[in-house]
């Protein structure tokens, strides 16, 4: 099957600083991919430059097999939603957040209020619908940008630490039921943290980046050893 997403060396450099250089890097359908890193590692840089948001200063990148290029990109970046760890609301309702999106991108009304009950619902912020986005605790408003991206009905998912500004036991809670989630939809997911105990809740598979460059890649397993599962974790950027 033709991969959802596929780069092929792809090279980031902006004010003559080489930000990322990859070879190769695929998420297939149904995927989830967490890359994970130190700060400053690259991770914001490559995961903006993959859902065509950054131009790359060289390589290629395919979307669902098709060479993403200039006639292409805004068909492309719509069949993509992201979330960031800041959940960028606007100053209207839960409710308005979700379907002013959906509206621009041509549904009805109804559809679109439809998409909104049914994600503000598997998102566990129903109740939340008429209230001001501003009001919102951090938890909610992440729940309120998770339910917004998913009413898009993406084909690929990007999320760029979305729980790093939660209190642990929130953080938590939400990372279990995105886990979830993702599973039901078979969403196809990049999920990027600099924090490893969040990979298992959502992903089978890691990439580390570590200086702009991929140090790892495979199974949580094979990049981190059995014992992620009970948190005591070799970290594979430090060095010893
Ligand atoms: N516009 C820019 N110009 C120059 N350097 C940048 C720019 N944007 C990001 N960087 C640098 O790129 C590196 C990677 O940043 P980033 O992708 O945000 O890493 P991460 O998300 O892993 O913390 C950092 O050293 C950062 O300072
Ligand atoms: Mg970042």
């Amino acid at each position: 099957m033709t991969p959802m997403l596929e780069a092929h060396n792809l090279q980031l450099i902006l004010s003559d600083k080489e930000i990322f250089k990859l070879e190769h890097l695929v998420l297939r359908k149904g995927e989830v991919l967490a890359l994970v890193g130190p700060n400053g590692a690259g991770k914001s840089s490559l995961l903006l430059t993959l859902a065509l948001l950054q131009r790359p200063t060289a390589g290629t990148i395919r979307i669902d097999g098709v060479h993403a290029g200039n006639g292409n990109l805004l068909a492309m970046r719509r069949r993509m939603a992201l979330v960031f760890q800041d959940a960028l609301l606007l100053d209207t309702t839960v409710t308005r957040n979700i379907t002013i999106p959906l509206r621009i991108r041509g549904l009805s009304r109804k559809e679109a209020i439809h998409r909104c009950e049914r994600w503000l619902d598997r998102f566990g912020v129903a109740h939340l619908a008429k209230r001001p986005a501003r009001i919102l605790s951090g938890g909610e408003a992440q729940r309120t940008s998770l339910a917004r991206a998913f009413a898009m009905e993406p084909e690929l998912l990007f999320l760029d630490e979305p729980f790093a500004a939660l209190d642990y036991p929130t953080r938590k809670l939400l990372l279990g039921e995105l886990g979830s989630i993702l599973q039901e939809m078979n969403m196809t997911t990049l999920f990027v943290t600099h924090d490893y105990t969040e990979i298992p809740y959502l992903a089978r598979q890691v990439a580390v980046l570590f200086e702009g460059r991929i140090i790892k890649y495979g199974s949580i397993r094979e990049v981190f050893g059995d014992e992620i599962l009970d948190r005591r974790v070799w970290v594979p950027w430090e060095r010893d």
